[in-house]
């Protein structure tokens, strides 16, 4: 642990994660590691048609199997109320992940809809009825191709905060006349949320109260659509979810394992322990869309675009989905005198897609960041020098000032630390034996956001400080840079602080999502810090204790605790709270173009002969605006590339085209990379605050993948001189 130097910021320190020691010791208890009285085990039993009706479902042999509590089906599960549309309005019926209501439903909507759910007095017994529950269907017809219907694609609506069209000038006609164009195509696959702790509930009903523990990035917005869909209020259903496994956006909204658990539950009248299996989450929770986008750019001869097109085509679901803001990063990361881009999707009888970290931008970085690199060899321009040459001073779509825009100073800095220039301009240049070495470059951007959440903090006599919010820890050290955060907004020492979160119990917060949680909860702490120190000083001059420790002035003012909160005066699960929420982000967005960005540097090693790729060297230099703390977001962004390292070469869905049947849902078929996959990941942070946004954080869970499936692929393209526009990046492309 990083002790605390008297008289120095806690803030920027590489502070240990307070709740490291519990999890590396066993400590922790996540949500399928909660013992009740009379614990029960489910397991879930998945449809096996794309569309159908349930015509029967036989459970005489599972409910055989000893130990067996009870099957529930449709046929008799208890009544549910059905998910609520979503609405702009009403944004806390997005966190359910589709609109199917489970086990009250005789309709199939997806292949691997679970349809009926064992209960039983072991995991195992659970999972060998699971197995034994014969459901037999009426197919309907099923529309499961995504290629196939691509043609067939409409536009997209978008949402309020990220529109996915946008148009400046005449990008078609500046593109015709362009003496130096790329146009081409590029192909993302679906890819699955494989967190460390696969999504679990343990649901425990006493009388009309219920206790949930939950892998959930929300558990504010949970507990809201559990009390509606149970039918039971809100002040009677806890939350709890202070350890999750990581949530890369597939634990944001309600998947069926949740809602079963709880409906199981409560059929049962015992305490229900739900953990999903690998296959379970690649099944039964949202997937990435899988893409195909069109990037056209036309440039002049001096390396100035001229036009930049850029078009998508995702899918989303009958039952749920949303859109995919594929194009968001080609608004605003060139200057080109033309802009075009125009989102659209196909509608499937699939599983909703949901959000995957960086949710459009990481695939759209992809195909945007290949072509400019295309472009930067038809120009025989550096694509560092040709991304220079047409950085903005203002976003290129419509003229809105950047809040912070160091895109230029973390090139310069990634391309010193990284040896950039040592670089051979000549793709298939440079051999180290029977490897093909080559280097390639691309840009990160996410946009940065702040929402309200709800925080008190209390300062007792003595000297310590509890700050209570309800907000979300997956590993990623927001209770730690809080309390940093606090401990300095008051003066203490770091030790001193205490932070309660993960309980819906608490003030309400905001999903730990967007990569907007850090500086959502830090802009209520350092408010409600604030409130603290004035009546601090008010106590202080009351009693002569001016310049006094805090223990010394609540000491001599005889208080033994004063209390500050702050947020929305309703509840944040109320309609009018999510309103002001929502006017104030896009108020927010109308006014600044606000992101952090960076600079990814990576060297790979191609084998010659059998194509395979090994990424060797990482440098990554961002503007992420103020680092809260050097351990944990470093972390977080080097997350972010491993995580982009595998949609680069290894991540794949693969789906049959025919049923629409998920072929390869655990890891063993799945891949993602493994420690001998990644090399060592050298980061640098310009750390320099964001003058609109709290301490000047802008975010760092997200903007660490976007840009790296393409500087991947513009270092395959340096090292062979082959272009792969399809991802993954398997060896069969290469050789
Ligand atoms: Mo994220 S994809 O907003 O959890």
């Amino acid at each position: 642990m990083t002790r605390t130097v008297d008289g120095e910021h806690l803030v920027g320190q590489p502070i240990d994660r307070i709740d490291g020691p519990a999890k590396t010791t066993g400590g922790a208890r996540f949500s399928a590691e909660h013992a009740y009285p009379g614990l029960t085990h489910a397991a879930l039993v998945p449809a096996t048609v794309s569309r159908g009706r349930i015509t029967a479902i036989d459970t005489a042999a599972a409910a055989a199997v000893p130990g067996v509590i009870t099957v529930l089906t449709h046929g008799n599960a208890p009544k549910l109320n059905p998910p609520k549309r979503p609405t702009p309005a009403n944004l806390s019926t997005l966190v359910s992940g589709t609109q199917v209501n489970y086990l009250n439903t005789d309709e199939v909507h997806w292949d691997g809809q679970p349809v009926a759910v064992v209960v039983a007095e072991t995991s195992h017994a659970a999972r060998e009825a699971a197995a034994l529950v014969h459901v037999s269907y009426e197919r309907l017809p099923a529309v499961v191709d995504f290629a196939a219907e691509e043609p067939n694609a409409v536009a997209q609506k978008g949402n309020p905060v990220m529109p996915g069209s946008a148009k400046k000038g005449d990008a078609d006609a500046a593109l015709a006349v362009a003496p130096v164009t790329v146009d081409a195509r590029y192909t993302t696959p679906q890819h699955h949320h494989n967190a460390l702790e696969p999504h679990a509930t343990t649901a425990v009903w006493q009388g009309d109260e219920l206790t949930v523990h939950d892998s959930t990035q929300s558990i504010t917005w949970l507990r809201k659509h559990l009390a509606l869909r149970f039918g039971v209020p809100e002040a009677k259903v806890r939350v709890l979810a202070p350890f999750v496994g990581g949530g890369f956006g597939g634990k944001g909204f309600a998947w069926p394992g949740t809602i079963i658990a709880v409906l199981a539950a409560r059929a049962t009248g015992r305490p229900v322990r739900l953990l999903l299996t690998r296959e379970d989450v690649h099944r039964a929770v949202g997937a990435r869309t899988p893409s195909a986008q069109r990037v056209a750019l036309g440039a002049d001869t001096g390396g100035r675009l001229t036009a930049l097109v850029h078009t998508s085509v995702t899918r989303t679901s009958r039952v749920g989905g949303q859109p995919e803001q594929v194009t968001a990063p080609a608004q605003h990361l060139y200057d080109a005198t033309n802009i075009r881009t125009a989102q659209s999707q196909t509608t499937l009888d699939w599983m909703p897609n949901t959000s995957m970290r960086a949710p459009g931008d990481a695939i759209g970085s992809f195909a945007l960041e290949s072509a400019i690199d295309e472009l930067a060899g038809e120009l025989g321009i550096d694509p560092v020098e040709l991304r220079m040459r047409n950085e903005p001073e203002r976003n290129p779509i419509d003229g809105k000032r950047f809040s912070h825009r160091m895109l230029r100073e973390a090139y310069a800095l990634g391309a010193r630390r990284f040896g950039w220039e040592n670089r051979s301009p000549e793709p298939r240049s440079t051999r180290d034996g029977r490897w093909l070495v080559g280097m390639g470059v691309a840009t990160a951007y996410h946009p940065a956001m702040q929402f309200t959440a709800n925080v008190t903090v209390r300062l007792a006599a003595d000297g310590t400080v509890t700050v209570r919010c309800g907000f979300q820890e997956m590993g990623m050290g927001n209770a730690t840079v809080q309390a940093q955060i606090a401990a300095d907004a008051l003066g203490v020492p770091f030790e001193a602080v205490r932070v309660e979160y993960g309980d819906s119990a608490l003030p309400a917060s905001v999903m730990a999502g967007g990569s907007m949680q850090t500086s959502t909860v830090a802009g209520s702490v350092l408010a409600a810090c604030g409130k603290l120190t004035r009546r601090l000083s008010t106590l202080a001059r009351r009693t002569g204790m001016q310049g006094r420790t805090p223990t010394e002035i609540l000491t001599a003012a005889r208080v033994p605790f004063i209390d500050a909160a702050v947020g929305s005066d309703t509840r944040l699960g109320a309609l009018a709270g999510q309103a002001r929420m929502l006017a104030k982000v896009v108020r927010d967005q109308r006014t600044w173009a606000k992101a952090a960005c960076g600079a990814h540097f990576c060297e790979v090693r191609v084998d010659a002969d059998t194509g395979e790729v090994r990424v060797s060297r990482w440098t990554a230099a961002f503007d992420v605006g103020r680092v809260i703390n050097r351990k944990t977001a470093f972390s977080q962004l080097r997350g972010g590339i491993v995580m982009g390292i595998g949609m680069a070469l290894f991540e794949e869905a693969l789906v049959d085209r025919r049923t629409g049947r998920i072929m390869n849902p655990s890891l063993s078929g799945y891949h993602v990379p493994v420690h001998a996959d990644v090399p060592p990941i050298d980061i640098a942070c310009l750390d320099e605050p964001d003058p609109t946004m709290p301490l000047g954080i802008l975010g760092v869970g997200e903007v660490g993948i976007t840009g790296v499936a393409a500087a991947i692929a513009n270092a395959i393209h340096h090292a062979t001189g082959s272009r792969i526009r399809d991802l993954p990046i398997t060896p069969d492309k290469l050789v």
